[in-house]
This record gives structure tokens, C-alpha cells and sequence, in this order.
């Protein structure tokens, strides 16, 4: 009796760890393109079936990447659904769990996206906001600018699985944007952060900047962890995402007549207000504008290629600026009136 029930907890031990978990979803290299990435912890095939009706489901598969952390084997797969229709309801199935997506409207002349950064499974407050309303259809994709689940790695990355799995209602239905944080640095040259998600491929390929445009917005994702973790990493990185990012906004400001819209996206921010972080005013905040000891700052490309908005977290709080260019702002009445400078939003209180 004793051999059967061990057996029998065996077994569905096994059935549970083999299931797909952490379902979610991004934008590959155009809104028609969707990647569709989960985590099993029994090796599998990146496969799954998917269609808009039971009658015409077709299978697709992908690729898997196996990676250790903490003395833990994860399997990562994703399988890129490209060339969709727009509008349209599909259904996809990863092995025997079921779930849908909408695509967005041809035209791309309104879409609605919740930004936000800094969410973690203790203490998010927002969290069961942003699955309802994410459920219930209110926007149409998420961007999360760092600081995910605080953190994905911790016990040996067990928190970032139960953050996957907590959002999974929300992030499996639309698609789920990210860049890295402070908080995705896990020793280990952010191995969570690159094998957890499937960005855009146009920038470094791993996740840490990319851009997409999507109708009239050209959005463009920077890591300002290069510059946080200089000391960890080395600067090979600041000086390949620079290089990356003079071109891809140069390109994007030329190209104002098709993709009239510029928004950056950052973890750390230029400016800020908030009383209690010297008013970002510190060494890692002037690194980020103006560059230092040889390292190139991220504003003046901004202000050059007329950015439109910059998105930022870090600090708890949400704030809008004035449009500011080179610690100057500019006031009044017409201030957001086709402005003079980049506008930045400061939106990292989805934690509290
Ligand atoms: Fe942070």
C-alpha cells in the first residue's frame, strides 16, 4: 500500500512539474508577430496548436533553452505566431491548458497601454487591478519597466515563477512588455531576466533594449542597468546599446511622416521630484543624462531626436514633468503644446 501511494505521489508530482506554467505573451518584431513564451520544469517540446476555431487549429512549434539557477533546471520555450490577422480572436493550447488573445485593430490609430513599473508579489497593490482590467479588455498591451516581482530571482527563482503565475491571467491574454530593473540583476548577469521573457529581437537580443513601432508610436526599451551594474559587468554593454540607440532614433526621427510618435522607456530616470531620493539629483541619475568617465549619456540623444515622451520607474511615486531638456524646464499654459523638450512620466508606484 505504502510502495502504490508512493508511486501515485510520484507520478503526480511529475504531471504537475511537467506542466506549462508562466504563460505569457509579447510583441516579436511587429504587432502582427506575438511570442508566445512558458516554463516547464520537465524537459518538452516548444509546441503548441492554435487557430481561431476549434475546426482549423494548426500546430506551430518553437524553440526551448534550458538554464540552471540556484540548482534549479528550467526549461524556457517560445513559439512566435507571425503574420496574424488583425482583429481577430485566436485560441492557442500548451498541452492541455487553453487560452486566448485579441490582436489590435488594423488601422493602429488607437490603442490604450498600461505603463508602469516596480511590482512584486508581496505588497502590489496594483496587482489585481491591472489582471482585471487587463482581463476585462481596458488596454491593450502592458509595458513593465523594471523591477519585476522582487525579485525573479529570489529563492533560487521560485518568486519570479510564483509572479509568473500570478499575472499569467492578464499576461497570457495580452501582451506583456519588459525591461530590466535594478532588481532583475541576480548575480548571475541578469539570467532570469534573459530566459524568463522573448522581446523584440532589433536591439540585444536578450531582452535588455529593443524598440517596435506600433501605429503612429515608435517605442523604443533601454537598460539602465548597464550603467547601475558597471562595476559587475563591465561598460562593453552602455557603448553597444549607445551605438544601438543613436541609430534606432535617428531612423525613427526620420521617419516622423509614417511614425509620427517617439516614447522611450527606462527603469531609472533623468529627472524626478520625489523629496526622499535627492530629487534625482545623484551620481547614477547625471550618469544616465550626461554620461560620466567616459561613458556617453543617454539625454542628449533624446533632445536631438526630438523624443516625445520618456517613460521611467524606480522611484515609487508617479509624477508628469514639464518638458526639460538639460535640467531646464520649460513652464506654462502652451508647455505641452507640440513641445521644445522630451516630456518625462515617472510611474513607478505600481508597488504602493
Ligand atoms: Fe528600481
Amino acid at each position: 500500500m505504502m510502495k502504490l501511494m508512493l508511486l501515485f505521489l510520484t507520478l503526480n508530482l511529475q504531471l504537475v512539474t511537467g506542466a506549462p506554467e508562466q504563460v505569457h505573451l509579447a510583441f516579436y518584431n511587429t504587432p502582427w508577430d506575438i511570442s508566445v513564451s512558458w516554463i516547464t520544469f520537465e524537459e518538452s517540446d516548444a509546441v503548441l496548436t492554435f487557430g481561431t476555431s476549434a475546426s482549423n487549429f494548426v500546430n506551430k512549434t518553437g524553440n526551448t533553452t534550458s538554464w540552471e539557477f540556484g540548482g534549479i533546471i528550467r526549461h524556457s520555450h517560445v513559439v512566435i505566431l507571425d503574420n496574424l490577422k488583425p482583429s481577430t480572436l485566436y485560441y492557442y493550447k500548451i498541452a492541455d491548458r487553453q487560452f486566448s488573445f485579441r490582436t489590435l485593430t488594423a488601422d493602429l490609430t488607437s490603442y490604450k497601454v498600461c505603463v508602469f513599473g516596480d511590482l512584486g508579489v508581496f505588497n502590489g497593490r496594483s496587482t489585481q487591478s491591472i489582471i482585471n482590467n487587463g482581463i476585462a479588455g481596458k488596454f491593450d498591451f502592458i509595458v513593465h519597466i523594471g523591477d519585476l516581482a522582487y525579485d525573479l530571482h529570489s529563492n533560487n527563482g521560485k518568486l519570479g515563477d510564483q509572479y509568473m503565475n500570478l499575472l499569467e491571467p492578464v499576461i497570457s491574454k495580452i501582451p506583456y512588455m519588459v525591461i530590466a530593473g535594478n532588481h532583475e540583476n541576480d548575480g548571475k548577469n541578469f539570467t532570469n531576466f534573459k530566459n524568463r521573457f522573448t522581446m523584440p529581437q532589433n536591439g540585444g537580443k536578450d531582452n535588455q533594449f529593443y524598440s517596435i513601432d506600433i501605429g503612429p508610436v515608435h517605442w523604443t526599451g533601454l537598460s539602465t542597468e548597464y550603467y547601475g551594474f558597471v562595476e559587475d559587468y563591465g561598460n562593453a554593454s552602455i557603448f553597444t546599446q549607445f551605438n544601438w540607440l543613436k541609430n534606432d532614433l535617428e531612423k525613427a526621427n526620420s521617419n516622423r511622416g509614417n511614425v509620427p510618435w517617439i516614447t522611450l522607456f527606462q527603469h531609472r530616470p533623468f529627472y524626478c521630484s520625489v523629496e526622499l531620493a535627492a530629487d534625482c539629483t545623484l551620481y547614477e541619475n547625471v550618469v544616465l543624462r550626461h554620461g560620466a568617465l567616459g561613458l556617453p549619456g543617454l539625454e542628449p540623444e533624446y533632445i536631438q531626436n526630438s523624443v516625445d515622451i520618456g517613460f521611467a520607474g524606480h522611484m515609487h511615486a508617479y509624477e508628469r514633468m514639464w518638458p526639460v531638456a538639460n535640467m531646464k524646464y520649460y513652464h506654462g499654459k502652451e508647455a505641452y503644446h507640440n513641445p521644445v523638450a522630451p516630456v518625462y512620466i515617472l510611474t513607478g508606484s505600481a508597488v504602493s
